[in-house]
């Protein structure tokens, strides 16, 4: 057990700081008991926090392209829906909202001072397929809470700056392949020619907006970029993804950086055919040359040292962060024409990346694209490989993260008494938002503990007491600009 859980720790949060070998789930439960709960429920706004956050999530949660299961994508008819929720609750909160012509909706508060660089805080509301209800979501409902108790007890035009809240349109890529559409507008990263992507039914992301009554041209796409010189920072609150804060016991953490990623696609094709008919010596079969296109993948993810030579393009320092850092996934494949006694003509699968070594990133995307092209000549068939997405890794501001960390661990303070060890700090293996603002100006997250560390998943789930302390520590941080 104790092997399972370092190497899990050596995997993805290298420079997790543990904390005490005295730290478990019994030091900081989950939830505390009534009779403790109730001196402090007043004072610390449980029913804005927690219980009207919770509520609000699990609407939202139900906000859903599908039957059956939670599904949002960027400008679908759920996901239009839900910006008119979270619209709702952020005026109720005292925020002037608007959409922007990428399909983010913003509420903002301008504070004593208008003209002062402001504070943004965001997260997205779109979601994967058969998703969970906290990814994005917390992060937005979480910040319109902590703003609704400053409205509540007189403090929102306190605030030393204006704050914006905004919620993305498309963090996923689900729809369009391609990450951040929504956030990288706003940061000023997001190139004219992504408004001509399609989706596999071949609408493009302007026909998307237009379909609902959002006018993008190219040249209102560069007017979305915010002047840095008008922001003073980006905080991004989020479900920790993964299984850390459970192992520790802990709701909550301060992230230290964020993995680069690329996302491919593969296209295999090889010559259709009847599945009776064709010798297997003769077949030129797509499917079983991505089978073991796939299985490369996985071998160099899992052993990037057997296929990358250090002195390369890599350095010792690149393959050992590699070989702790490294994961790829397949998570989309689709055949044509897809019948069981037809030899497909075309396999199409999806490659995932991610690293926390940009060099090192590159240099298995090359050493990858070689082998597969190596695999496809010997099995004759062809291979085009696109790449769809890429992002650097991203190391968070320092100032804000010291910031966070005290909003943090103030927040657990005030719920659980007295506590003595310090706010964890985890590498981030998910993309976020905040990867694409860091080139519009400095970010900060902070990570919520999640139940299995189950995210991407409706099983995904967040403590309602861990929603309420996500809330303090928004609370917190806000206050410390006022
Ligand atoms: C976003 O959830 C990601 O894919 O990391
Ligand atoms: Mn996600
Ligand atoms: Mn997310």
């Amino acid at each position: 057990m104790t092997f399972t859980r370092i190497s899990l720790f050596s995997l993805f949060f290298s420079s997790f700081f543990f904390l005490s070998s005295t730290l478990s789930s019994h030091l900081y439960p989950a939830s505390a008991t009534t009779s403790e709960k109730d001196g402090k429920t007043r004072s610390l706004y449980s029913e804005i926090l927690r219980d009207e956050a919770v509520a609000r999530l699990n609407n939202l949660g139900k906000v859903s392209d599908a039957d059956g299961y939670l599904e949002r994508t960027f400008m679908s008819p759920a996901s239009v829906r839900a910006g008119f929720l979270i619209r709702e609750w952020m005026e109720d909160a005292g925020l002037r909202t608007w959409v922007d012509s990428m399909g983010n909706l913003h509420g903002r508060v301008e504070g004593m001072n208008a003209s002062a660089q402001a504070l943004l805080i965001g997260s997205h509301l779109d979601t994967v397929v058969d998703a969970g209800m906290f990814d994005g979501s917390l992060g937005i409902i979480s910040a319109i809470s902590a703003l609704k108790v400053l409205k509540s007890i007189g403090k929102l035009g306190e605030l030393k700056r204006p704050v914006e809240v905004i919620a993305f349109s498309d963090e996923e890529g689900v729809r369009f392949q391609s990450t951040f559409l929504g956030s990288a507008a706003v940061a000023g990263i997001l190139p004219v020619t992504a408004l001509k992507i399609s989706d596999k039914s071949g609408v493009t992301v302007q026909d998307a907006l237009k379909g609902n009554s959002v006018e993008i041209t190219e040249d209102s796409l560069l007017g979305l970029k915010y002047d840095p010189a008008s922001i003073w920072g980006y905080f991004e609150l989020h479900i920790e993804q993964g299984p850390v804060l459970e192992w520790v016991g802990f709701p909550l953490a301060v992230v230290k950086g964020i993995a680069g990623q690329t996302r491919m696609k593969v296209t295999v094709r090889g010559s259709q055919g009847h599945a009776g008919t064709v010798p297997m010596s003769m077949c030129r079969d797509p499917m079983a040359a991505a089978a073991e296109l796939i299985v490369l993948l996985e071998s160099l993810c899992k052993h990037p040292r057997d296929f990358l030579s250090s002195g390369g393009n890599c350095n010792e320092q690149t393959l050992e962060s590699l070989s702790t850092s490294l994961v790829c996934t397949v998570g989309e494949i689709s055949t044509w024409p897809s019948a069981s006694n037809v030899i497909p003509g075309q396999v199409t699968f999806t490659v995932d990346l991610r690293a926390i070594d940009d060099v090192g990133r590159e240099a298995v995307v090359y050493e990858l694209s070689n082998q597969m092209y190596k695999i496809c000549d010997r099995r004759s068939v062809s291979c085009i490989i696109e790449r769809k997405h890429d992002a650097n890794a991203v190391i968070c501001d320092q100032e804000l993260s010291s910031r966070l960390k005290s909003a943090a661990y103030s927040a657990v303070n005030k719920m659980v008494g007295q506590i003595h060890e310090e706010v964890p700090v985890l590498m981030s293996g998910a993309g976020h938002d905040a990867m694409a603002i860091s080139h519009l100006t400095k970010v900060g997250m902070l990570f919520v503990r999640c139940r299995g560390g189950i995210s991407h998943s409706p099983e995904e789930h967040v403590l309602e007491d861990d929603v309420w302390a996500a809330g303090l520590a928004v609370l917190a941080f806000l206050e410390s600009h006022m």
